[in-house]
Parts: structure tokens; C-alpha cells; sequence
């Protein structure tokens, strides 16, 4: 069983047809590598979309245990950003349910969300830009004003640059930094589960990696996490679980780990170059060469 393709689940990726929600025989399998007990947030079968008859996601399942980092990687158009909007109350869900701590929240409005310890941090346009990011994290925290010194003195721990220059307008800050000040938003609420929409997007490769090092300590910090990702290969490497969304459904899951080395992952979503840095580390001679997965 240590073989990496018995570690990862497939789940009916090229024969499904459209209108079938994901198939699997397995439940378990779908969630392998999950730890035991009951989830905190669990998508099972969703099926939404934005215009009336056009469903984007086609029976999507997801699963986060307390404590967890999650990734969802696929290629472009595949649904991720419409699974985390109809996480969060944006897209309608037309069958299927969400919930988070064993209750339904299927559908909930995005501020009531909030209220129950969710926080956002979409794709795009996620920061006020003629806000200072004082006032930014301000709107964060606008449901518990009271909150706002103690969130504001955890999230300037996390990200120092912000309590430095707190009186600065957002739209005059790097890209990185707004990102920065888009997470420290979703974190003055104290989320308990924080879904993040491709928060390296557009950044310099060191600034990724600092987006991704950030992610890694929001969730050692207690924070249960799913973060949507482009640079699959990178995210993959900080998650303890990853789903690979294709066509609104899910195509693969398990371990981040045994995801980045399955051959036909590879293949199909990291690209047959792209190496896995710890690996060429491990063996430098194999630089360039995918990974067999035996
Ligand atoms: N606001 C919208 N209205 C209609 N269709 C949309 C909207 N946003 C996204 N879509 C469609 O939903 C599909 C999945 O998009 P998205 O979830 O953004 O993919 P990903 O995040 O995986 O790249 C795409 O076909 C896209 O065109
Ligand atoms: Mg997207």
C-alpha cells in the first residue's frame, strides 16, 4: 500500500458523464488521508453555478478536519473559485449540502458566514484601495469592533510590514502586500476556517513563497485552512490534503505528498517538467525527470 497510486484516489475522471454527480463507490477513498473523526467544513455534492441551467460545479466533495490545510488544485476554468464562493454564501447551490461544524450552513448568506467563524479571501479586488489598512482591517472586524485591538496586534504579528505602516492607503501597496492586508482582513474576525482563492497569484516567486510560508503559520496558529492554488506543485507541498477539481468534479485526492508524486497527476495537472524541489534535492541526478510514484 505505500505505492503512491494506491494512496491516491481516482474517482471516474474520464468516463463520467456531465450530468452525473461524482462517482464513487468508495466515500472513504474520496477524503483518503483525512483524519479521523467529524469534519469542520464538508462539501458533499454540490452542484451550483452562476446562470440558470449552467451547473460549473457538477457534484464537487470536500472535506476539512480541524486543524487541517487542504488544497484544491486543476487546471483553469475547472470551478475552483466557484467551490469556495458557494463555500461562502457567493454562488448558489442548487443540490447538495455544506456544513461546518455538523451544522447545515448550505446556502447562508456570506455575513452570517462570518459570524460563524469562516473568513474569505477571494481571487480578486479583496482590498479597499482608498482605505489605509488600518481602515481595511477595520471593515475586516466591523461585526466585533471590540475585537479590533487584540485581532489587530495578532494579524501585525503574522504580518509585521502592516502595523508599520497602518496609516497607508492599500492601493499604494506591492502586490504581496495587499495580499497581506486581504488575509489580515478574513483573520480580524478569528475564523476557524479561512478558504483562500490563489493568494500567490500574480506574485514575484519570492513573494510566493512568502504567501505560502504565511499560509503555513495562520494554520500551525489554530486555523483550519483551504487554499486554492495555480502553483499546484508548491501548494501541494505545504498541504496535508489535496483535491484536483476537473470539469466541476472532483478528479483526484489524497495526501499532497502522495498527489505530487502519482504519475498520472503529474501528467495531467503539474506538467511532465515541472520537478518537485524537495525530490531534486533528494536526487539531483533525476533533475527534470517526473517522479514514477513507485
Ligand atoms: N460570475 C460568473 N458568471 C458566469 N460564469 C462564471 C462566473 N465566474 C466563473 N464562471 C464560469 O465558471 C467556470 C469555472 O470558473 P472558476 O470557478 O472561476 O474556475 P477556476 O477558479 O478553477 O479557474 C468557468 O467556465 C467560468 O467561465
Ligand atoms: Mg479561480
Amino acid at each position: 500500500m505505500s505505492d503512491a497510486m494506491d494512496a491516491v484516489t481516482r474517482d471516474d475522471h474520464d468516463a463520467a458523464p456531465a450530468s452525473t454527480a461524482v462517482a464513487v463507490g468508495d466515500r472513504a477513498a474520496l477524503h483518503r488521508g483525512a483524519p479521523p473523526g467529524e469534519p469542520l467544513l464538508a462539501a458533499t455534492d454540490l452542484v451550483a453555478g452562476y446562470l440558470p441551467g449552467v451547473d460549473i460545479l457538477n457534484g464537487c466533495n470536500l472535506v476539512l478536519h480541524p486543524g487541517e490545510l487542504v488544497g484544491i488544485i486543476g487546471p483553469n476554468g475547472a470551478g475552483k473559485s466557484t467551490l469556495l464562493k458557494s463555500l461562502f454564501g457567493l454562488v448558489p447551490v442548487r443540490s447538495g449540502s455544506v456544513t461546518l461544524g455538523g451544522e447545515a450552513i448550505t446556502n447562508l448568506r456570506a455575513d452570517h458566514l462570518v459570524r460563524r467563524g469562516v473568513g474569505f479571501v477571494p481571487q480578486t479586488n479583496n482590498v479597499f484601495p482608498s482605505l489605509t489598512i488600518e481602515e481595511n482591517l477595520q471593515m475586516g472586524a466591523y461585526q466585533a469592533p471590540r475585537k479590533f485591538n487584540e485581532r489587530f496586534e495578532f494579524v501585525a504579528d503574522l504580518f509585521p510590514t502592516l502595523g508599520e505602516r497602518r496609516k497607508q492607503r492599500a492601493g499604494s501597496l506591492s502586490g504581496g502586500e495587499r495580499q497581506m492586508v486581504a488575509m489580515a482582513r478574513a483573520l480580524m474576525m478569528e475564523p476557524t476556517v479561512l478558504l483562500l482563492d490563489e493568494p500567490s497569484a500574480g506574485l514575484s516567486p519570492v513573494k510566493q513563497d512568502e504567501t505560502f510560508l504565511r499560509t503555513r503559520r495562520i494554520n500551525k496558529a489554530g486555523v483550519s485552512v483551504v487554499i486554492v492554488e495555480q502553483n499546484a506543485r508548491r501548494a501541494l507541498q505545504i498541504c496535508d490534503r489535496g483535491y484536483v477539481l476537473d470539469q466541476g468534479r472532483n478528479a483526484y485526492s489524497g495526501p499532497g505528498r502522495d498527489l505530487m508524486h502519482d504519475p498520472k497527476v503529474i501528467q495531467l495537472y503539474l506538467g511532465t517538467l515541472a520537478t518537485d524541489v524537495e525530490s531534486a534535492a533528494r536526487r539531483p541526478d533525476e533533475k527534470g525527470t517526473p517522479p514514477t510514484g513507485a
